[in-house]
């Protein structure tokens, strides 16, 4: 085990799949309290029953982080079973493919209300139930934040917003000890989020366009997670890190190949 977090208790928002569940998954093996939140009961079921397999207490928890009562009646529940958050992890996310001329405001909003208006509502709640001083808050930026990206106009503002947040609230937060950073995942292999950008055809183009020559593997950016939420980070607050192998580096024209519009649900 690479770091040991038993006693500490965990909340991840959006934490049923993909790059969440990864950073759950890895807080549980070394021995975390951890909780989940997301919209499907069904993906919380199956989320538990992964996160169980490590032997820890785990909690899922129904919510959509749109909602700030939810956030907070499901973070109570959270605290009531584990105790203060050690360490919150807000990451739940939306994205499609459409270029600024067929998105109506409310596709834009659809995505700055889960991305951006979300992130608040984790990171605002959660305060109130974590640990202080002590506690570690992570946010789940992307490449879009600082590269815009053509047809992610809206993910583009909602993940520079957040930035924005992370950066005033470790502003604000550091005197109660209370330490906020964001992860910038690249491409990470088996999740939503690339699915939707890139088909399997164009990986291996793609990949030899990232400077270090591949995706990124969910473990990636939960070992980053492990330690921000360690104290070896505990001087570091208000940044973004980068966890995606260099692809931030080449701009977001160049980040998919030959992107499509998403076709609608
Ligand atoms: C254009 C679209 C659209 C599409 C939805 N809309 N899909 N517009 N192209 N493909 C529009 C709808 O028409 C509607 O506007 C508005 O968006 C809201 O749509 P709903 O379906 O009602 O929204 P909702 O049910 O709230 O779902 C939100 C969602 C959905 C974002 C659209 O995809 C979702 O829940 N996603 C969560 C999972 C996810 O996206 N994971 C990826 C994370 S990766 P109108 O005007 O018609 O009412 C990520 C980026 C990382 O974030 C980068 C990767 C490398
Ligand atoms: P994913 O597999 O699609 O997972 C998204 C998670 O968020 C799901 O658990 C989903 O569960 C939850 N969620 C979505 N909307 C929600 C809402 N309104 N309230 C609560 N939970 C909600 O995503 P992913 O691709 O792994 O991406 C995870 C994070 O990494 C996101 O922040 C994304 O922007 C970022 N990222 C991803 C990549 C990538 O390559 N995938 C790259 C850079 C950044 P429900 O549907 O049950 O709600």
């Amino acid at each position: 085990m690479r770091f040991d977090y038993a006693g500490t208790s965990v909340f991840v928002a959006g934490g049923t799949s993909g790059i969440n569940l990864g950073i759950a998954d890895a807080f549980a093996e070394a021995g975390a309290k951890v909780a989940v939140m997301s919209r499907n009961a069904e993906r919380v079921n199956g989320a538990v029953q992964e996160l169980s397999k490590h032997g820890g207490k785990v909690l899922g928890l129904q919510g959509d982080v749109r909602d700030f009562t939810q956030v907070r009646t499901a973070m109570e529940a959270a605290k009531e079973a584990h105790g203060a958050f050690g360490v919150l992890v807000s990451g739940a996310a939306g994205n499609f493919l459409c270029p600024a001329l067929d998105l109506s405001p409310n596709g834009f909003k659809a995505v700055v209300d889960i991305d951006l208006l979300g992130t608040f509502h984790v990171m605002r709640a959660g305060f109130d139930f974590a640990r202080r001083p002590g506690a570690s808050f992570i946010n789940i930026s992307a490449p879009q934040s600082i590269s815009p990206a053509p047809m992610q106009v809206h993910v583009c503002a909602a993940k520079a917003g957040l930035d924005q947040v992370m950066r005033v609230l470790a502003l604000e937060w550091g005197e109660h000890g209370v330490r906020v950073n964001s992860i910038m995942p690249g491409p990470i292999e088996g999740t939503g989020g690339l699915s939707r950008l890139l088909t399997e055809t164009e990986r291996p183009q793609f990949e030899s366009r990232v400077p270090l020559r591949r995706v990124g593997q969910k473990d990636d950016v939960a070992n980053m997670a492990l330690f921000l939420g360690s104290p070896l980070a505990s001087y570091i607050t208000g940044a973004l890190i980068p966890v995606d192998g260099g692809v931030s580096l080449l701009g977001g024209r160049n980040y998919a190949g030959t992107p499509q519009p998403t076709p609608r649900a």
